[in-house]
């Protein structure tokens, strides 16, 4: 699993050396209201926690996205959590309806995997209701008690809140296939 993040020629960090479409690369500014509607319309579903515009903005700098074309509006989103020394959530990841399917929700979670490595961090956690997608990703079920208390803030925000019916994967990035 490699990991460059460069900069095209208007300045954004893509990841790899990707300059052909579809592409993985760090958001900006401009997508979070297409981020917004791919996430709340899964999060309408149950699939995913809400995210507020102001919480997307909050914490652009977590986001990859999906490019289908340039200046196309993205298609798929995932962030990546710095939660401590050694742990960082992959969180709020979709791929739009008409996208999935093709491998790209694999790319993304990629993207955020390498730049947990390439900041030193080994451990990267998820809550998910789609555990067998991230088993094939080489995450195991853990605990949620092994998961630090910090992260249970954002669960406040959660409509199922304290019934939680996710499943907590990790993934150790020091192990031998990765
Ligand atoms: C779950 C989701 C992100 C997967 O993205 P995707 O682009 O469709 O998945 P990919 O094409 O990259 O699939 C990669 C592998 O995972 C498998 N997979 C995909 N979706 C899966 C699912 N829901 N359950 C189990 N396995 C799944 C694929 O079959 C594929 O397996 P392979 O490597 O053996 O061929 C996407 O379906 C989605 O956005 N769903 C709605 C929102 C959601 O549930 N998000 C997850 C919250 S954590």
């Amino acid at each position: 699993m490699s990991f460059a993040a460069l900069r095209d020629n208007q300045g954004i960090i893509m990841v790899n050396d990707s300059d052909k479409y579809p592409r993985i690369r760090k958001a900006v500014a401009a997508d979070v209201e297409a981020a917004h509607k791919i996430l709340n319309f899964f999060a309408e579903q149950g699939l995913l926690l809400p995210r507020s515009l102001s919480e997307l903005y909050d914490h652009l700098r977590d986001y990859f996205v999906l490019e289908m074309d340039q200046g196309e509006i993205i298609q798929g989103i995932c962030g990546l959590g710095i939660c401590w020394s050694d742990l960082a959530e992959i969180e709020s990841l979709a791929i739009s309806d008409e996208q999935q399917g093709k491998g790209f929700g694999r790319k993304l979670v990629d993207a955020c995997l390498g730049e947990a490595r390439f900041l030193g961090i080994n451990r990267v956690f998820t809550l998910t209701y789609v555990p067998d997608f991230f088993l094939k990703r080489g995450f195991r079920e853990v605990d949620k008690a092994v998961l630090p208390q910090k992260i249970w803030a954002d669960c406040l925000k959660c409509p199922k809140f304290p019934n939680c019916d996710e499943t907590a994967l990790m993934l150790d990035l020091k192990e031998p296939a990765f």
